[in-house]
Parts: C-alpha cells; sequence; structure tokens
C-alpha cells in the first residue's frame, strides 16, 4: 500500500515521539531529497507525515534548509494541511519567553533563498495577503490557550536571512514597523505551502527578547536552543492536539489558491 498521510508537521526533532506505529518513508523530489526521510505515524485517528525541518541532526542551518523538496514531498504524501511549529524571538516587552504567538502576517527578509515553485514555464503568481490558513491559525490558538499557553492570536512574524542574529539597530527596526516576533524559517516555509496550495500554520514559541527590545540583552544561540529543548513536550503536546482536531475537509481558502492559474507542471 502507497503510505498517505493527513497532516504534515515541519518541527524539531523531538516529534518523531509524538508518532505511533511510525515507519520512515524515502520520498523523492524534483527538488531533492527533504531535510532527512519523513516519518509517517498516527496520532489518534490521524496519519502525521513528519520532517525535521533542520534534519535530525541539526545539520542544515536556516538559509540551507531544502524548504521545496520538504513541503513537496509532504503534498507528495497527500498532505494538504501543514503545521510549522518554530523557535522565534519577541520583538515586544510584553511577549516573554513562553509566550506563544501564531502569527498572522509576514515580512520577508530574507534574501538569495530559493523561495518558488515556479521559475520557468510561465509566471505563476499566488496571493499571500493573509499568508497563514485562518482555520489552522483559529484553532492552534483556542487550543493553545486551553491547554494554558499564554498564547497571542496574530501578530507580524519577520523572518531574516541568518544564521547570525540581529544587531540592536535591526532589531530596533524592526520594532518600531510594529512586528512582532522574529524568526530565520519562516519564508520561504510559508510561501511555498501556498504555491502547493497547501494550508500553513506557524505555532511560534518565543525563545527570547531579541536585542533591540529593553529587556533583551542580547540573544545567543545557546539560550535559544535550551528555551527549546526545555518547552518541547508541551510544543509536542499542543501540536498532537491540533493535528487531531483539524477539519479535513477544508472550509478555508487556501486550496483554491492556484484557481484560475495555467501552471507549468502538474502538482503530486
Ligand atoms: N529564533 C529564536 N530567537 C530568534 C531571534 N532572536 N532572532 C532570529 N531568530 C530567532
Amino acid at each position: 500500500m502507497v503510505t498517505r498521510a493527513d497532516i504534515g508537521v515541519i518541527g524539531g526533532s523531538g516529534f518523531y515521539s509524538l508518532l505511533d506505529d511510525a515507519e520512515e518513508v524515502e520520498v523523492t523530489t524534483p527538488y531533492g531529497p527533504p531535510s532527512d526521510p519523513v516519518t509517517v505515524g498516527r496520532i489518534g485517528s490521524r496519519t502525521v507525515a513528519f520532517v525535521p525541518r533542520h534534519g535530525r541532526d541539526h545539520r542544515h542551518p536556516p538559509h540551507r534548509i531544502p524548504y521545496r523538496a520538504n513541503l513537496w514531498a509532504l503534498r507528495s504524501l497527500g498532505v494538504r494541511q501543514v503545521l510549522a511549529p518554530s523557535a522565534v524571538g519577541s520583538l515586544r516587552v510584553e511577549y516573554g519567553p513562553g509566550t506563544l504567538v501564531i502569527p498572522d502576517q509576514l515580512v520577508d527578509r530574507t534574501s538569495g533563498r530559493v523561495h518558488t515553485y515556479y521559475d520557468e514555464g510561465g509566471a505563476v503568481h499566488v496571493p499571500f495577503a493573509d499568508p497563514y490558513c485562518p482555520v489552522g491559525r483559529a484553532l492552534a490558538h483556542t487550543t493553545a490557550s486551553a491547554e494554558g499557553w499564554e498564547a497571542v492570536d496574530g501578530g507580524t512574524l519577520v523572518v531574516i536571512e541568518g544564521p547570525r542574529f540581529s544587531s540592536r539597530a535591526e532589531s530596533r527596526w524592526f520594532s518600531s514597523n510594529g512586528w512582532s516576533i522574529i524568526g530565520m524559517t519562516g519564508y520561504p516555509e510559508a510561501a511555498l505551502a501556498r504555491e502547493l496550495a497547501l494550508c500553513y500554520t506557524t505555532l511560534a514559541l518565543v525563545t527570547d527578547h531579541d536585542a533591540g527590545v529593553e529587556a533583551g540583552e542580547g540573544v545567543t544561540q545557546e539560550e535559544v536552543f535550551a528555551f527549546f529543548a526545555a518547552n518541547s513536550e508541551r510544543m509536542r503536546t499542543l501540536v498532537a492536539t491540533v493535528a487531531e482536531s483539524l477539519p479535513l475537509d477544508r472550509a478555508c481558502p487556501c486550496p483554491t489558491a492556484l484557481n484560475g492559474i495555467k501552471l507549468p507542471f502538474a502538482l503530486p
């Protein structure tokens, strides 16, 4: 039988332990292999496909993650809804470490990343006014609140190229624009998901105050990794609950992202 999955999760390596009856699937894509083989297993009644964003040994830095292959691999397994937990810095004093933000907007400050599937064969312009799935977002927020998280519904995630953190001046500029959180992996992941007409929901765990925030003394990799690891159990529980309760029939605009567009190739 061909392996299929209902929901995709792109996240930290800790998520393997979420899956019952897990099997590793080698998926080949026109964009090379995903970050690591996809693991498909069950969470309750759902089949979930998991890709460790940075690889299981964290070998892919944010600017070298095979974003296209990861999302293509998920879609080719039948996934149409993707949950994307990630670590972010806070650009607001009031969002301390441990806050969970479900962003509704994104600003791309990356440079030089491959950020589209539609490089040749004709123009494909997908809508991106609202980068995230409204149904996934609402469910992630209510579930997180019910599980006791300090959860924020909405906000703008600015994605920087990295791999370095921001200077204080950059960080102050981001905050002064009204942007609320900062990360390195949210783009092009969100845009590529939209290009494949997938639902995509980011669950952003604040691990630190970024350098320009009053309380921010400047952030270190050690601090970010340690905080994320300390909260990974909670995050896994949250992602599992959302994955189990996401409605599979999609009543959101995401499936129509490619309507009326002539694609240069068939999607998997
Ligand atoms: N990921 C976690 N914290 C971050 C920060 N302060 N800047 C960019 N990416 C991050």
